[in-house]
């Protein structure tokens, strides 16, 4: 199995039912970008469950593809990165800054910020199981309170990361408010591994902001993807040249989307494919007029040909 290069500085960030295979293929498509799965449970894929195997399972993918793992326990981590590492993984991440509740109560995800011992026991298992490089995920700190992204860092470098990426909000803040930059730059200078700063990039612009100014090795985006998976490229592309790429006409859209929803399709099954394709669908033509009559319209369908025909009638109507 021929592994690649996860070189590129501009990251997907790992979306739990997002960041699929037919979402990475879509991006990889547009260009440049190092691409992340949705995060696997470590338990899960030692059981066999078909759902993780499938988030896991990334041969099918002719690029470098990260797989994320959620977890608590160093054993079960390091029999998961063996298993995924078959799977074809380029590389592994650990995620460390999950808010949701039914990970944390598990003592994982974001949780981890607050058991360091434990944190560096699951990133040395990790780093030893296999060949491949790990980074590591994680937030600002559990709460205001609970500030610790900067020894966080040290301590993910002490135990052999390979790169970490820093979400500037707290646990508390799940994802309101702002993004603190400032915190990412502060554990930047602490450390020499490569710092990822992650959190409300939305544009080139504010891309090269983050590495310039906060002095990051590479940016991730998360939010700002849905809908518009033309930003990794534009980012990669601003940060090389100063350009800024044309933004996507009407026909670029309809074509990604049909593109989109074939993958969906293919991927999950019709029925399943067309209900994962109705989020995406809704982001996809957000600005365009009588979007919203249009999603109405195309929540209730359920044949692909149909939603097909629907796209095309109101893609017609909004280049008229
Ligand atoms: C729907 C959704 C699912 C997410 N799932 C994950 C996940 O599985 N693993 C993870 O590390 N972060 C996850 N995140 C957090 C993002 O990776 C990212 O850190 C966060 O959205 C901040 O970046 P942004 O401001 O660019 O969106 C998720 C975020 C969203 C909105």
């Amino acid at each position: 199995m021929q592994r690649k290069n996860t070189d590129s500085l501009v990251f997907m960030a790992p979306m739990a039912g997002i960041t699929d295979r037919p979402f990475r293929s879509i991006i990889h498509d547009c260009g440049e970008g190092n691409l992340i799965s949705e995060m696997v449970a470590v338990n899960a894929i030692q059981r066999k469950n078909p759902k993780s195997y499938k988030i896991a399972d990334v041969r099918p993918e002719n690029y470098p593809v990260t797989v994320q793992m959620v977890g608590n326990s160093p054993e079960l981590f390091a029999e998961a990165a063996k298993f995924i590492y078959e799977l074809g993984a380029a590389a592994l991440d650990i995620n460390m800054g999950c808010p949701v509740k039914k990970i944390i109560n598990n003592n994982s995800g974001s949780a981890l910020m607050k058991d360091t011992c434990l944190a560096a026991k699951i990133i040395e298992a990790t780093v030893k199981a296999t060949p491949l490089k790990v980074s590591v995920k994680f937030r600002k700190g559990w709460d205001n309170e609970h500030v610790n992204a900067v020894d966080f860092a040290k301590m993910c470098e002490q135990s052999g990361a390979s790169r970490i990426t820093i979400h500037g909000r707290t646990r508390a803040q799940g994802y309101s408010g702002f993004a603190d930059w400032n915190i990412i730059a502060e554990a930047k200078s602490a450390v020499k591994i490569p710092v990822i700063g992650n959190g409300d990039i939305d544009s080139a612009k504010k891309a090269k902001e983050m590495m310039q100014k906060y002095g990051v090795d590479g940016v991730m985006v998360g939010r700002a993807l849905l809908g518009n998976p033309w930003l990794l490229n534009k980012i990669h592309h601003f940060l090389e040249t100063g350009e800024e790429l044309k933004n996507p006409n009407t026909a670029d859209i309809k074509e990604m989307l049909l593109r989109h929803l074939e993958l969906l399709v293919e991927y999950y099954g019709e029925r399943n494919g067309l209900s994962v394709s109705r989020k995406h669908i809704g982001w996809y033509v957000k600005s365009l007029y009588e979007a919203k009559r249009f999603r109405e319209q195309y929540t209730k369908l359920v044949v692909y040909d149909e939603a097909v025909d629907l796209i095309n009638n109101f893609f017609a109507k909004v280049e008229e």
